[in-house]
């Protein structure tokens, strides 16, 4: 049997956290699809389209079982229509399991079939955050090193296209 994980989020923008758990997973799944939530209750910096198109340039040429995908809808309907047996979500502290506890525990009664799986980045990623960077990086501090370059790339396009 394939071991299929979603490993599902924002992704506004890709973090080097989010990249140290989509490694994890694929060390632990024959196939992880990285699932971009598609949220019209909310004005993201990269529309979906733009974030696959980052995703798949930054996770492509590493890992071959990765397939990245917009979602809408219940997390769980997607899992079970993806036939995936586990969500993976990523935690860096107690605060961040206090979010994903009710979660977990809410897709559970949904769906019975998908487990969540925790992961824990590298200390070296725990403190970052897509909103931390967006913040730092529209007050002119550098974000070298938190997320991969063509995302540093894109922001910078971003800002310029707002500026004009
Ligand atoms: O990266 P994020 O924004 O923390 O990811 C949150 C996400 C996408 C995992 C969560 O918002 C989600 O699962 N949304 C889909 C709608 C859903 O199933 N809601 C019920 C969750 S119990």
């Amino acid at each position: 049997m394939v071991r299929r994980a979603i490993y599902p989020g924002s992704f506004d923008p890709l973090t080097n956290g989010h990249l140290d758990i989509i490694a994890r997973a694929c060390n632990l799944f024959d196939e992880v699809i990285v699932a971009i939530l598609v949220n019209p209750g909310k004005q993201p910096m990269f529309s979906v389209d733009e974030r696959v198109k980052i995703l798949s340039d930054v996770l492509t040429p590493h890992f071959t079982q990765i397939t990245i995908e917009p979602f809408e809808g219940l997390l769980v309907d997607y899992a079970r229509k993806r036939q995936a047996q586990a969500i993976i979500r990523g935690v860096r502290s107690v605060k961040d399991y206090e979010y994903e506890l009710p979660m977990i525990l809410m897709n559970r009664r949904l769906n019975p079939d998908v487990e969540t799986v925790l992961l824990v980045a590298s200390e070296d990623n725990s403190y970052i955050s897509s909103s931390l960077i967006k913040e730092v990086f529209s007050l002119g501090g550098s974000i070298e090193g938190l997320v991969p370059e063509t995302v540093i790339k894109r922001m910078k396009e971003k800002l310029k296209d707002a500026r004009c």
